[in-house]
């Protein structure tokens, strides 16, 4: 497993491997969630890179940036074990040397939702992972539907923009009880722990109310919300029921619909999503 640590590097080492390439982006603090995605992209491709950065541009002024978990060291171990080719470590000042100035914008699609809680966060995604697409030249990319908008926002982009990307997303991997794997589930307190699954089990219980029949979105927006009160240390941030590809809020149910939530526990803020109907997003 080569690791490479510039920009410059990277660059060099991306025209001499033997393709097709796949990419896992991440930001490191690696679960079971990242490594299924390296696992397909081993499963895909002739060689495979994980960059590993947690990206300071998709961080608001009192976002986590400097508490978010870094660990290096278990990090390259987990992807050693997976028998990952190559890992590119950039630094901050690499990625945005001083002047930086562009920015990728996704419009509609980035405004709503986590958009709304967290300005010029998806600008951030957006403009890394185009960086990393144009720096490692992959064929393919490797995202999570845990954070399905992020998945819009990316295919937006690669639509958009023309990029030669291929874009695959992955179920999410969630533990024995139901919480979405997810590097900041490690702030949660054993107590705010155990108040976790509450998010999933409210999607458990609109994904039975499908199966059910129910397709009126506020009969299912109403349970969501009961389900979430039901916990004194969740606070419900916003509930969407919305048309995977542009978002908008629906009223009655068609298929495919995304429902997705934002809860906050003590001081972490969780996010989790389902799809209703056949195939993910
Ligand atoms: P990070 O949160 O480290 O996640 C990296 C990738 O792993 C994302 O595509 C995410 O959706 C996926 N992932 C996270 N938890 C998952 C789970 N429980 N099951 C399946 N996949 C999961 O997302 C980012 O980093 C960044 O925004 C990034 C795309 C790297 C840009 O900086």
């Amino acid at each position: 497993m080569r690791l490479i640590h510039t920009v410059a590097e990277m660059a060099s080492a991306q025209k001499g491997v033997i393709r097709p390439l796949g990419l896992v982006p991440t930001m490191g603090a690696l679960h079971q969630g990242h490594l299924s995605l390296v696992r397909r992209a081993k499963e895909d491709n002739a060689t495979v890179e994980v960059s590993i950065f947690v990206n300071p541009a998709q961080f608001g002024p009192r976002e986590d940036l400097s508490t978010y978990p870094r660990n290096q060291e278990q990090d390259l171990a987990l992807l050693e074990e997976q028998g990952v080719d190559l890992v590119f470590l950039p630094q901050p000042d690499d990625i945005y040397p001083a002047g930086f100035d562009t920015w990728v914008n996704v419009g509609r699609v980035a405004s709503r939702l986590e958009g709304e809680a967290r300005p010029d966060h998806f600008r951030g995604v957006a403009t890394v992972v185009s960086k990393l697409f144009n720096i490692v030249r992959p064929d393919r990319a490797y995202f999570g539907q845990k954070d399905a908008q992020q998945v819009q926002v990316i295919r937006k982009m690669i639509s958009d923009l023309n990029l030669s990307v291929e874009m695959a997303v992955l179920p999410t991997v969630r533990e024995p009880d139901g919480l979405a794997m997810s590097s900041r589930n490690a702030y949660l307190s054993l107590q705010e722990r155990q108040a976790a699954p509450v998010l999933y089990r409210s999607l458990r219980r609109a994904q039975d109310m499908h199966t059910d029949g129910v397709r009126q979105a506020s009969a299912i927006r109403e349970a969501i919300q009961n389900i979430i009160s039901t916990e004194p240390m969740a606070h419900l941030e916003y509930v969407s029921i919305a048309s995977p590809e542009t978002l908008d809020e629906m009223d009655t149910i068609q298929e495919p619909t995304l429902v997705s939530l934002a809860v906050r526990i003590g001081k972490t803020r969780l996010i989790d999503n389902v799809v209703l109907g056949n195939g993910g997003l």
